[in-house]
């Protein structure tokens, strides 16, 4: 059974709790939250007390993706609210070397993220220290974009370095993720899809279940 986690800025908030109900229930791998602060991307959304109502609502692992431009001094809240994987952005400027020892300190999971156009090698150095690659298909910022085909051979690149190298990381994948662009990046490697507007614009249970049988 293929990994979903469902980006849960994409859910009808004012019905967050069932809508998390429908989720738990068609055994979802995790829970993505998208952390946006309108500098690192033009949006914002969540902060550590949305993801403190939703550790309350379920007991499945929270991953916090980090689209701020200061991971380093934040880190700490969205830990203390409950998220178990950090995912941080290779494209910030911080030192990565600290947040990682700072993040594993405190308990927590870190995973590395990739823009589109980051090419793979940006990541490579950071793969032992990583539980996840977040390899992005759409340029952050906004849910219900079209998925960048461009990015699959970087799946693939990824896959072949992580088994050729026999690291544990896993891949994921986040964008513009439906049951056909699904099925493309599953070839390519992936191990966990993340996918908000293909969920929740339709039966929540039904699309998680065809994202699983990928
Ligand atoms: C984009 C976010 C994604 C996004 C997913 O900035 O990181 O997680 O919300 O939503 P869809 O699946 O609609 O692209
Ligand atoms: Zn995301």
């Amino acid at each position: 059974m293929i990994k979903v986690s469902p980006s849960i800025i994409s859910s009808k908030l004012e019905n967050l709790g069932n809508e998390i109900s429908a989720c738990d229930e068609a055994g979802v791998f995790s829970y993505h939250l998208d952390v946006m602060d309108g500098h690192f991307v033009p949006n914002l959304t969540m902060g550590p007390e949305l993801v403190r109502a939703i550790r309350r609502s379920t007991k499945k692992p929270l991953e916090a993706h980090l689209m701020i431009e200061r991971p380093d001094r934040y880190y700490k809240n969205f830990i203390d609210a409950g998220s178990d994987v950090l995912l941080v952005h290779q494209e910030c400027v911080v030192d990565f070397r600290k947040l990682i020892s700072d993040i594993r300190t405190e308990g927590a999971g870190f995973g590395i993220v990739v823009n589109p156009d980051t090419p793979f090698s940006k990541a490579e150095k950071f793969l032992e220290d990583s539980d996840i690659l977040l390899i992005m298909t759409v340029h952050p910022g906004f849910s219900g974009q079209k998925f960048i085909e461009y990015v699959v051979p970087k799946i693939e690149e990824a896959r072949k370095y992580i088994d050729d190298h026999g690291l544990e990381t896993k891949i994921e994948v986040d964008g513009g993720v439906t049951d056909v662009t699904g099925k493309r990046i599953i070839e390519a490697g992936a191990d966990i899809i993340v996918s908000g507007s293909y969920i929740f614009t339709g039966n929540i249970g039904e699309r998680i279940r065809t994202l699983q049988g990928l």
